[in-house]
């Protein structure tokens, strides 16, 4: 039928005929949720003909659709987005401020937030999240501390915060409003992994409901929508809604996917049924889930009660150990022989990241598979690695870096350059350095330590990973 080969078919038509355990992203778990898309894709895959709608421009369905879900969200105003929390992030950004603009960032933030300082030209200042020593975690922000970088920042124009952290760890949101709206500047939360929070009391608090000004989902994460979709939501008179529409258009193709507006919908009008009933059970599975694991000799798993510097945890997030293994070698063991997917891994812990769609079944081969584990492995001494972030010097506005000249050195002549690009340990993926800031002796040896141990740096340069890209 073709020449060209078609690896991309082929990948997924055996991923389609195989049987494997999903606790990752999209939220769906590849159960058709909702609709039986077969029966309507391509015929529903359409453009600004006549009886639809325009994205950019709403004044039909689109716009009768968002609005129905700004009220199951409770929010002012709704947007679907069609290039994930990426995309919603860069217009959302834009829409809060001017170029130049100050604006308070937290440090372990996505790296959309980092190309949206970049492509809106802003100064940022960082804030940076707790960590905790004993449990190895970046575990959520301080208020106070907010609070200070505003005084001491008095000109910074919005505050950028994430909620909940990619390990489903909440930071005290209602206080950081409080914080934030005393001295009349903006709140934006980056809450991809958290668009199934506002359905549930048994849930932490959204951002929505704190009342920050301006919220993004990533649908597609937690919820029973396609990978892609993701909403913009405004709750507040802080944000103008003209603007808004501006920078939509600004960040937005012209050709959006009806079957990711689709999708967004549906993902709301379940959500306003059967969902939250549904969302509340697989919680109540969840926390019998955490139960059984704790049950398992060497098994731990983080919940808010085991440390204090953890305000609130998404228990839909389960972090979890095998005590005398790293967390990427069981979630090797995990998906090489008990076929279960996870969502990431880091040197200590497993995420199984689970939604109202995942079924008994999962939830099951998950604990059959760990209490194998935990008595047919051995029990080996792991180092003790520190995965704070380091603090580096800012040397150059990030943007200014983005656009300077460049070269590539080896890493280890590097020290006292400053950096032309982020580096990153992955998973979890918060940068230790970020262009414009310089690399020190510390961050040398912190790079060589995590190397070390097997974890992947992204960013650097060569075949060996061992040089990096600098400012001439
Ligand atoms: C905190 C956070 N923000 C934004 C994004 C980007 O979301 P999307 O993949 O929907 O573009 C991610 C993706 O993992 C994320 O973890």
């Amino acid at each position: 039928m073709y020449h060209m080969n078609t690896p991309i078919l082929d990948a997924l038509t055996r991923l389609m005929e195989g049987r494997y355990t999903n606790f990752h992203v999209p939220g769906h778990k590849n159960r058709n949720a909702l609709i039986e898309w077969s029966k309507y894709i391509p015929y529903i895959d359409t453009t600004e003909i006549e009886g639809m709608d325009n994205l950019l421009d709403p004044r039909g369905i689109i716009k009768e659709s968002q609005d129905l879900a700004a009220r199951v969200y409770g929010s002012k105003a709704t947007y679907y987005s069609v290039n994930g929390s990426t995309g919603s992030n860069y217009i959302a950004m834009a829409a809060i401020t001017k170029p130049g603009d100050k604006v308070l960032v937290q440090r372990d933030s996505h790296k959309s937030i980092y190309n949206g300082l970049v492509l809106n030209r802003l100064e940022p200042i960082y804030i940076y999240p707790n960590y905790s020593e004993e449990h190895h975690l970046l575990t959520g922000l301080d208020p106070e501390l907010i609070e200070k970088s505003i005084q001491d920042n008095p000109d910074v124009k919005a505050v950028i915060i994430t909620n909940p952290n990619y390990y489903g760890v909440c930071s005290n949101l209602e206080e950081i409003v409080r914080v934030v709206h005393k001295y009349d500047k903006v709140l934006m939360v980056d809450e991809a992994h958290g668009s199934h929070l506002v359905f549930s009391d048994m849930l932490p608090l959204s951002a929505i409901e704190a009342g920050a000004d301006i919220v993004i989902h990533s649908t597609h994460k937690t919820l029973a929508s396609l990978t892609q979709t993701s909403m913009i939501h405004i709750c507040s008179d802080r944000v103008d809604l003209n603007r808004l529409r501006e920078c939509f258009n600004l960040f937005t193709t012209t050709s959006p996917s009806y079957i990711f507006l689709l999708s967004n919908e549906l993902a709301a009008a379940y959500m306003d049924g059967e969902g939250r009933e549904r969302l509340d059970r697989s919680v109540d599975k969840v926390e019998e889930l955490v139960r059984r694991l704790k049950d398992i000799d060497r098994v731990l798993v983080l919940t808010k009660e085991d440390d204090s510097t953890i305000y609130d945890k998404d228990i839909t997030k389960i972090l979890f150990r095998l005590e005398g293994m790293t967390g990427s070698h069981l979630n090797r063991l995990l998906m090489e022989e008990y076929d279960i997917i996870l969502e990431m891994a880091d040197y200590y812990y497993c995420l199984a990241l689970t939604s109202l769609m995942n079924q008994d079944r999962d939830f099951d081969r998950l604990v059959l598979a760990l209490e194998d584990l935990a008595k047919r492995t051995p029990y080996q001494e792991i180092n003790q690695v520190s995965l704070n972030i380091l603090k580096p010097l800012i040397r150059m506005n990030i943007t200014e870096s983005f656009y300077a000249d460049k070269e590539i050195i080896n890493l280890k002549d590097s020290i006292g350059r400053v950096a032309a690009t982020s580096v990153m340990a992955y998973p979890p993926g918060v940068p230790l350095l970020v262009p414009g800031e310089e690399i020190s002796q510390e961050l040398y040896e912190h790079i060589g330590l995590i190397r070390k141990n097997g974890l992947e740096i992204v960013g650097l340069m060569g075949y060996n990973k061992d040089q990096i890209v600098v400012i001439k």
